[in-house]
Order: C-alpha cells, then structure tokens, then sequence
C-alpha cells in the first residue's frame, strides 16, 4: 500500500501585513498550503505579488501577522528568536537571487563560511558539494572567475553544508540565462531525490515546469488549485 508522505511545510491561513505609517501593505492575504516531504514546488507570480514573504514566513525570517505556519508538526510561532535561528540553521538552505559570495575567499571557502562546524569534518563536506555542483576543477578559484551560472552553483554549494531539510530559492535563475537555469534546476532535482524539500520562486514558466507542482500567487492570494 502507498503511504502518503508525511506533510513537511503547513500554512494555515496566512496573513502578513506590513506596517507603512498610514498605510498598510498586505503582502499574503488567506494563504493555506501544504508541501509534502521531498516534493519540489515552484512558486510564481508577478513582482509584488507576496512571494518572497511567503518564503520568509517558512523560512523564520520573518512572522505572519496572522495564521500559522508548521514545520515538520512545530508550529514557529512557539519558537522564541534564539530557536528560529536554531531552526534557520539546522532546517533551512537558502539561495538568492544575487548570489553574494564574498569576493576576496576562493569558492571552497566561500561554501565553508557559515563555519557552524568543525574545520575538518567541514572541508571534507565542503569538498563534497563542490564536486556535486559540478566545480571541482574550481576550488580555488575566485568567484569573478566564474560565470554566474557557475557562482550560483557555488551559492548552492553553500547552502547545502549544514544538510538543510528544506531548500529555499528566491529566484535563483534571476541573474542568470535560462540554459544555465536548467543546470540549476537539475541540481534541484538531485537534490530532491536525495530527500530534501524544494520551494523555488521564479517568473520564468520554463523552470517553472521543471517542478513537481506550481502555486500561483497574485496580489497576495493563491489563484491555482491547491491540493
Ligand atoms: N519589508 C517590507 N516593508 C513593507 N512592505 C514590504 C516589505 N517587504 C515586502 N513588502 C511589500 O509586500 C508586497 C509583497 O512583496 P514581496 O513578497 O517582496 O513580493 P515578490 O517577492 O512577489 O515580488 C509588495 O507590495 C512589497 O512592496
Ligand atoms: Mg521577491
């Protein structure tokens, strides 16, 4: 018998709303979704449409006004900020649009930098993900050696090294062609099958694709259907 994953990401009935003088900013109206355990989602929608405070709000950057948001059962509400920055660390890999890298660290450094382990059990792993992204001939280099595809992939790299659970994308593909996209989403889609949790958010509907599932959000709501 097929056992139905076990849901990983809950949001129920999400508001968040942002406090600009007078004026209010509803940035995610009555937003309720769930994403299971090693699904792949992708999330779309035009500029101003609520997608990267959905990203916050699972990712303990930032929290709703309202509703609630449960990861793996724990409801983030009941972590104090001590424990959301626990959380961040242990749970959470994010990826930006712009890959901050630092410049004056070679790319093996860069993948080691949150240093949240020890030296040597770091380098190894660091070594590991350098080669999965496909840079092993790189690790010394710079990162303006690299094109922005490849920089990406060292952000990727990054991200990875504390094993997060879930993957948080903000535009990864942004900054980069769409060709060089499909490496980045290939690399998505290994990292899926290896057990991790995926949530992308793009305006390119080639990438979009690529995942097991789209949410469309406009003016802060959920506008696809939601299983
Ligand atoms: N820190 C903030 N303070 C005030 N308004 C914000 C803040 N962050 C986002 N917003 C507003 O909330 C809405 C949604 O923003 P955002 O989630 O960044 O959208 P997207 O990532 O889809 O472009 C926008 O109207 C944006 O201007
Ligand atoms: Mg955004």
């Amino acid at each position: 018998m097929r056992t139905k994953p076990k849901p990983m990401i809950e949001l129920k009935n999400i508001y968040k709303v942002y406090k600009m003088g007078q004026n209010d900013v509803v940035a995610l109206r009555r937003v309720s979704l769930t994403i299971a355990r090693n699904e792949f989602v992708a999330i779309k929608g035009s500029s101003g449409a609520g997608k990267s405070t959905l990203l916050h709000l699972i990712g303990g950057l930032d929290r709703p006004t309202n509703g609630q948001v449960k990861v793996s059962g724990s409801d983030l509400a009941e972590f104090n900020d001590d424990e959301l920055t626990i959380y961040r660390k242990d749970y959470i890999g994010f990826v930006f649009q712009f890959f901050n890298l630092i410049p004056s660290l070679n790319i093996l450094e860069n993948v080691m930098v949150s240093r949240m382990f020890n030296r040597e059990k770091g380098l190894d792993r660091a070594q590991k993900l350098v080669k999965m992204v496909g840079l092993e001939g790189r690790m010394n280099h710079l990162p303006s050696e690299l094109s922005g595809g490849e920089q990406q992939r060292v952000a990727i790299a990054r991200a990875l090294m504390n094993e997060p659970s879930i993957v948080l994308a903000d535009e990864p593909t942004g900054n980069i062609d769409t060709e060089t996209g499909m490496e980045i989403i290939k690399l998505f889609n290994k990292l899926k099958k290896s057990g991790t949790t995926i949530v992308l958010v793009t305006h390119d509907e080639e990438i979009a694709r690529h995942a097991d599932r789209t949410i469309t959000l406009r003016d802060g709501k959920i506008i696809t259907p939601n299983p």
